[in-house]
């Protein structure tokens, strides 16, 4: 699967710090995801360092003018591809209508783009078009669900949710509830990891991300969690979060035909020529011994 939407319809559950996260590793083992900002309070974007100068240039441009993704995408100062949001994306079901028409042009707009590409959508809170859109354009939806008190109100209100796309969609949406912000030291988490897991099964990560300041603080200075606190507990877990995703086939391997990991390729060492012409099998298995030292030594 290579297109996620990380998606539930609560705020403050980690859906943008996911994104971001998963976003930074993708990269890192060499592929060249795109990741497309659908919160039109575009936290991710400014995570990014992107400014956007009008709303055409943002995702709005694709539901105002029908502007291919491409002539919306730009490139971060990380060598990431985002399509930036903007505020003025909130009015998209007033002016354009919450029909089918609405609701697939995103997903229609991806068909223009090469199927293998990892595609990482990071939706807003609220229900409507832009969420539902990017539930339809995915492959996948990845709930992050936040181990507070609200938390199992906000895993059935996304089932009610998805339930209901899946009658439209005609096929079920494979999912993964990924528990976020966990401190072990709360019972109310434990309980709350106890009856999700009671619930939905395998369909909850086994990876939980814990509560981490290193993951809190890293947006202030425009980086993932691995730019900023590599040896963090919030890197091991969102590396651990794709390993897992990866072997579930939840999440593509590492891709054969992007470009090198500007971040990873010693300078001049490889040709990005050399790289692309590694198997998928090969540079998956470089990225797991890396992170296997990494975890060894701190580094
Ligand atoms: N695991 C975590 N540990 C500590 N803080 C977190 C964690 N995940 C998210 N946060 C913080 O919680 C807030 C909400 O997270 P965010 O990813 O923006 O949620 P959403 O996109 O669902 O609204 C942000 O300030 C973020 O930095
Ligand atoms: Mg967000």
């Amino acid at each position: 699967m290579a297109r996620i939407a990380v998606f539930n319809q609560k705020g403050g559950v980690g859906k943008t710090t996911t994104t971001l996260n998963l976003a930074g590793l993708l990269t890192r083992r060499g592929d060249d995801p795109l990741v497309i900002d659908l919160d039109p309070q575009a936290h991710l974007t400014t995570v990014c360092g992107v400014a956007v100068p009008r709303p055409e240039v943002s995702l709005y441009g694709l539901y105002a003018h029908g502007a291919p993704l491409s002539a919306l995408t730009c490139t971060t100062r990380n060598g990431w591809k985002l399509v930036p949001s903007h505020l003025e994306l909130s009015k998209v079901d007033t002016q354009f209508g919450k029909g089918p028409a609405a609701l697939s042009r995103l997903s229609n707009a991806l068909e223009r783009e090469p199927a293998e590409r990892p595609v990482l959508m990071d939706s807003c809170p609220m229900l409507g078009v832009l969420s539902l859109s990017s539930v339809f354009a995915a492959d996948g939806v990845l709930i992050p669900i936040s181990a507070d008190y609200l938390a199992l109100k906000g895993a059935l209100q996304m089932e009610r949710t998805l339930k209901a796309l899946e009658h439209v969609l005609k096929r079920r949406m494979p999912r993964r509830y990924l528990i976020t912000r966990y401190d072990s030291r709360r019972r109310m988490a434990v309980d709350i990891e106890r009856q999700l897991r009671e619930r939905y099964g395998d369909e909850v990560c086994a990876t939980r991300i814990a509560e981490n300041v290193s993951l809190a603080e890293s947006p202030a200075s425009n980086q993932d969690v691995f730019d900023h606190a590599p040896s963090s507990r919030g890197a091991q877990h969102y590396t651990e979060l794709l390993e897992e995703l990866v072997v579930a086939g939840f999440m593509p391997a590492a891709a054969s035909k992007t470009r090198p990991s500007l971040r990873t390729a010693p300078p001049g060492a490889r040709t990005a020529l050399a790289a692309e012409q590694e198997s998928a099998v090969q540079r998956q298995v470089a990225f797991n011994l890396k992170l296997v030292h990494t975890r060894r030594t701190g580094a």
